[in-house]
């Protein structure tokens, strides 16, 4: 029962989704569609709600009201981890890795999102999970820190661990707090490259919030913007960045 846009199914879909924190309506009824194999963008100025959705998405949060749909299984009252195998990853605005674990033990204790514990994992006996997570830590250039505890990693390189960590479970979709954000621009052209490989030869989606503009206007093909928990537009980058209302959001009347 999704809609449809040229009848291919939303991959993700929410229907007017609400979350409230007391009487602030941090996200209010919103519409939303990430279709398979797209790269979209969520924007908005500070504390207009994008980290909140991405939560109701993926069920961190519970919802108040509307509807989650996940390749057209109802997920609204889901466990995040029930979401996750499933085969939707999600990645933090403030970065989630074990500084005292090394970039490897941190991919193979991704394995959590599917409900295995952590201590099966990081014991001997997984050769095919261990050689998915060095062959993704290859992919994302960082071999040379494999054996690296991830809090010696700048910003950007745990952003990359991040990334590889959503990536161990296969997913079709990727949900990205904040993809770049405290990365330096060499690594943050890294990031863009990794995730267009990801998305054009494996055809993973991706919804990315993040603040760089530039960032949004080469990745994705469309984007969504909040402001006070509103759907203040839709559009390609191009048409939301010269639409009234979202320059009034950013900089002011
Ligand atoms: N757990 C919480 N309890 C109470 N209020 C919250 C909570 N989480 C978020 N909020 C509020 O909800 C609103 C939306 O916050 P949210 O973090 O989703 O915004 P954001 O768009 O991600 O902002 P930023 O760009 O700064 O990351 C803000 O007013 C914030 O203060
Ligand atoms: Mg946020």
């Amino acid at each position: 029962m999704t809609t449809t846009v040229n009848s291919v199914r939303p991959l993700l879909e929410g229907r007017g989704v609400t979350k409230r924190f007391g009487g602030l309506v941090a996200v209010n009824s919103i519409d939303f569609a990430v279709y398979p194999g797209e790269i979209v963008g969520l924007i908005g100025p500070n504390g207009s709600g994008k980290t909140t959705l991405l939560d109701c998405l993926s069920r961190v949060q519970s919802i108040d009201e509307g509807e989650v749909f996940f390749k057209e299984t109802e997920i609204t009252k889901l466990k995040p981890h029930k979401v996750a195998h499933l085969g939707m990853s999600r990645t933090f605005q403030v970065i989630r890795v074990y500084r005292k674990l090394t970039v490897l033990e941190n991919m193979l204790v991704s394995r959590q999102w599917r409900g295995e514990s952590l201590w099966s994992q990081l014991s001997p006996g997984h050769p095919d999970t261990e050689k998915r997570a060095r062959r993704l830590i290859d992919f994302l250039t960082l071999e040379h820190l494999v054996d690296s505890p991830a809090g010696t990693l700048s910003g950007g390189q745990r952003r990359l661990l991040e990334l590889g960590m959503a990536m161990m479970p296969d997913p079709e979709l990727v949900l990205l707090d904040e993809a770049a954000s405290g990365v330096n621009p060499t690594l943050v052209e890294t990031i863009k490259d990794r995730i267009r490989a990801l998305n054009t030869e494996q055809g993973k989606a991706f919804l990315i919030v993040e603040h760089d503009m530039r960032f949004i206007s080469d990745m994705c093909s469309r984007v969504y913007v909040l402001n006070f928990g509103e759907k203040l537009a839709e559009g390609t980058p191009a048409e939301v960045i010269e639409n009234e209302a979202v320059i009034e959001a950013y900089f002011g009347a």
